[in-house]
């Protein structure tokens, strides 16, 4: 074999050999299947992998790996492109990220250092200086691209760790906590994604340092709540290192108060994280975006482009206000971020706690250039009134009950004249029939199935078809 065709490149015939593969690859997602995903059950798929020999003696021609892994994988996989896939917050993908994938992995940019990346750190930077400017923040805001709004929290909440040993003088990341981090509180709403507390039990301080604030029947923030909460832990000698809001909680869309969370956090000078992973891209529609009014007002903010912006995984980003922020977190290093850098010449390594790192801005900026603006916000809002249809025929139809008030793009309902396995019965039926994904959660104790609308191309009668799927299943429990 000869090895120069192993590796892509962009000579005259490694752009042949690229087309070719394009070709096969596109050929491999030609899949028979009008539904979610195949009706293959779990242990059949498990049988199935195992005809993969993983690494063959011999190496296999491309076009025919290709062609297995569409078979065998492509094929029994989920499909969120399809108007039934409605389970999670899992977008199908715009065209133009799909293709940028392609020329992120040929070129193979890493965003730790800027020698291996000049102009990728520039384009990041440059998306996220916008992204500031979108959120409201102030000039010379700035941040970092991250695998995903779990490590976006992650990160938000080191920075307002170190922010609090800088406080009282200690360089946490450097020294380790000092002894009065046992007494660090993070308030969040008792709807808060579970990063938070990962987020709280990786940097040291205990998932209990996490003080859930209870939230209102609507499931946002109760802010009377919080002034109790606030005062209760800070009457304990406590201390508030920082608060976070949600703008979209994964069940409910539920945004909280920002503007009166931030004039809470501010009071107190404890930092104000806001987890915009859900709910962050209605800062594009002019209607939608008055619902995060406040969200200008954060320390920094998480964005998921992997959820509402219709990107490939991986592409989430952290904001932060003062750029100064990361300078919390930098470790020089004499092979990578040397600290003899020229005007310009930035490592973004300084930045994240990844060091090797894609470059997903270049997919993210590529799918908003080819959107645009006013298609962007149309996208959105039509996902939110087909959540808000979800939410009236539920309401119509007797079979159904909604627990909460639509917010977002999402729909949670229960059954009243049914349990709860009834209602994982419906769930895991169509799911293994590959007839559809829904969701199923908890909502206050109540056993609930959950519709989240991801995709752009769904009608109205996507919905009542989905609706009709349920309650015809619900009838063989
Ligand atoms: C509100 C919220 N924050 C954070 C996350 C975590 O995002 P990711 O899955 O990209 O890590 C999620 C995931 O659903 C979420 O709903």
């Amino acid at each position: 074999m000869t090895w120069s065709t192993l590796f892509a490149s962009t000579d005259d015939d490694g752009r042949e050999r690229l087309t070719q593969a394009a070709m096969s690859v596109i050929d491999s997602l030609n899949q028979p299947l009008d539904a979610p995903r195949s009706s293959l059950s779990p242990v059949e798929l498990h049988q199935r992998v195992r005809s993969f020999e993983v690494c063959p003696d011999e190496g296999v021609a491309l076009a025919t790996v290709l062609s297995e892994l569409g078979t065998t994988v492509w094929a029994h996989g989920v499909v969120p492109t399809d108007t039934a896939t409605v389970a999670h917050l899992h977008p199908p993908t715009t065209l133009s990220a799909v293709v940028t994938e392609m020329a992120i992995a040929t070129t193979n940019q890493s965003m730790d250092s800027w020698d291996q990346a000049p102009m990728a750190t520039a384009l990041e930077l440059h998306l996220m200086r916008w992204l500031g400017e979108q959120l409201g923040f102030p000039e010379g805001a700035t941040g970092v691209m991250t695998s995903g709004g779990t490590a976006s929290n992650v990160l938000g909440i080191t920075l307002a760790r170190s922010h609090a040993g800088a406080a009282i003088g200690i360089d946490i990341l450097k020294t380790g906590l000092p002894a009065a981090a046992v007494g660090w509180r993070i308030l969040c709403s008792d709807q808060a994604h579970f990063s938070v507390q990962r987020a709280a039990g990786q940097l040291g301080l205990g998932r209990d340092a996490v003080v859930k604030v209870p939230t209102t029947d609507a499931g946002v923030m109760n802010v009377t709540a919080l002034d109790e909460v606030i005062s209760a832990v800070r009457s304990e000698g406590l201390v508030i290192i920082a608060i976070v809001g949600t703008a979209g909680t994964t069940d409910l869309g539920a945004i909280d108060p920002l503007d009166q969370i931030a004039e809470r956090a501010n009071a107190i000078g404890a930092w104000f994280h806001v987890d915009g992973a859900v709910a962050g891209s209605f800062i594009m529609s002019p209607t939608l975006r008055t619902r995060l009014a406040g969200i200008e007002l954060a320390d920094s903010v998480t964005v998921d482009f992997h959820k509402l912006w219709w990107q490939p995984f991986n592409a989430s980003a952290l904001l932060v206000r003062d750029p100064s922020s990361f300078n919390l977190l930098r470790v020089t290093s004499n092979y990578l971020d040397r600290g003899d850098e020229l005007d310009g010449m930035i490592n973004l390594v300084g930045r994240s706690l990844d060091t090797s790192r894609r470059f997903d801005a270049a997919k993210v900026v590529a799918s908003l250039r080819t959107i645009g603006r006013s298609t962007f916000a149309a996208m959105i809002e039509h996902l939110v009134s087909l959540a808000t249809y979800c939410g009236d025929q539920v309401t119509t139809r007797a079979t159904f009950e909604l627990l909460s008030p639509i917010h977002g793009v999402t729909c949670v309902f229960d059954a009243p004249g049914y349990d709860a396995n009834a209602l994982r019965l419906v769930q895991q039926q169509l799911l293994l029939r590959g007839e559809a994904i829904l969701g199923r959660t908890v909502i206050k104790g109540r056993a609930a199935l959950k519709c989240t609308f991801m995709n752009p191309l769904a009608t109205t009668a996507d919905v009542d078809r989905i609706l009709d799927m349920i309650e015809a299943e619900l009838q063989t429990t």
